[in-house]
């Protein structure tokens, strides 16, 4: 049976929630968004209107559309009235296992059972985080990129006990999202993590090593590789606290390649982390 996409609940109204929340809202989907704090939930929805708002700046999106938008957004710090009549429920929480493993056995409490049950987890394992709930064979991976409406890709991870009819609405998911799905199998990184911190701790340890300055190593896989954005760029987008998270877990499965540079441990102890604090390997004008 094919799964119907009426209603979808977000949990964590951060960077990946909020835009999650958006893409799905602007698929014509009715949302619930969940965050803990009442201001976590003001900033994400912060963050779709002025999402929106570019939108509606380039002409790809009129002023009606933009409010129903908005208006298909519930904000709420209950994640039982959230889940309760969803047909899927995405989690985009910090990347903290026991947190995941919590907010699962409270979805699968309240969630109806024909609900597809996703984690927008970028490197922990999908099985671990299926194992909180009832019926495993529920919960699939689904990786979003950020910023969340303009990226193609959703990374669909399966897990062990994933089911055919789990990926298979995962998929129809992504489809309907207007995005590009790939499956991948449940190692640690996935594939997009893996790869993508190899090379951005590889940059930080170019510039440790005083290989070139932070702006020419960016300028040398922006020209010489065609990448929208450096190395060191794309950690300051994505937080340096994120890809520190996910080197140290990929340390501990996978092995010495990914040790995190100590620059990166550093700078993070700084409390630079990139964009969201104002400074990481550039600085920002407060926005
Ligand atoms: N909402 C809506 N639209 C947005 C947006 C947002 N948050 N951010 C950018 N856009 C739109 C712009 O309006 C613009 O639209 P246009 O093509 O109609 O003019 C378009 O996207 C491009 O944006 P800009 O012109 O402002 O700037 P750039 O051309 O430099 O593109 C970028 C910005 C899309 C961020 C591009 O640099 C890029 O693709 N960078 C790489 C991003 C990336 O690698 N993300 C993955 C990170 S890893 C991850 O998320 C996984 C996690 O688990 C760690």
């Amino acid at each position: 049976m094919t799964l119907s996409i009426r209603k979808v609940a977000v949990l964590g109204a951060g960077t990946m929630g909020h835009g999650i929340a958006q893409v799905c809202a602007q698929a014509g989907c009715e949302v619930a968004l969940r965050d803990v704090a009442e201001g976590a939930l003001a900033k994400g929805i912060a963050g779709v209107e002025k999402s929106l708002d570019r939108l509606v700046e380039k002409g790809k999106l009129d002023a009606a559309e933009r409010k129903r938008v908005l208006a298909a957004i519930t904000p709420t710090t209950q994640l039982a009235d959230a889940v309760r009549d969803a047909d899927v429920v995405i989690e985009a929480i910090p990347e903290r296992i026991e947190w995941k493993l919590e907010t699962f056995r409270e979805i699968d409490a309240s969630a109806p059972p024909h609900a597809l049950l996703g984690t927008n987890t970028s490197s922990l394992s999908v099985t671990e985080i299926a194992g909180a709930v009832r019926d495993p064979s529920r919960v699939v991976g689904l990786h979003f990129f950020n910023p969340v409406p303009v990226m193609e890709l959703v990374e669909i991870v399966r897990g062990i006990r994933t089911s055919e009819a789990s990926l298979d609405g995962a998929r129809a998911l992504v489809t309907k999202l207007g995005k590009k799905p790939i499956v991948v199998r449940d190692f640690p990184g996935f594939a997009t993590s893996r790869l993508g911190v190899a090379i951005g701790a590889e940059a930080i340890r170019m510039l440790e090593q005083g290989v070139a300055s932070a702006e020419d190593i960016d300028t040398a896989m922006k020209l010489g590789y065609r990448h929208p954005m450096g190395p060191l760029e794309l950690t300051d987008l994505v937080g340096l606290d994120v890809r520190l998270a996910i080197l140290e877990h990929l340390h501990r499965e996978v092995g010495e390649q990914f040790r995190p540079p100590a620059l990166l441990r550093q700078m993070v102890r700084a409390g630079k982390l990139g964009r969201k604090s104002g400074e990481g390997f550039y600085v920002y004008a407060k926005s």
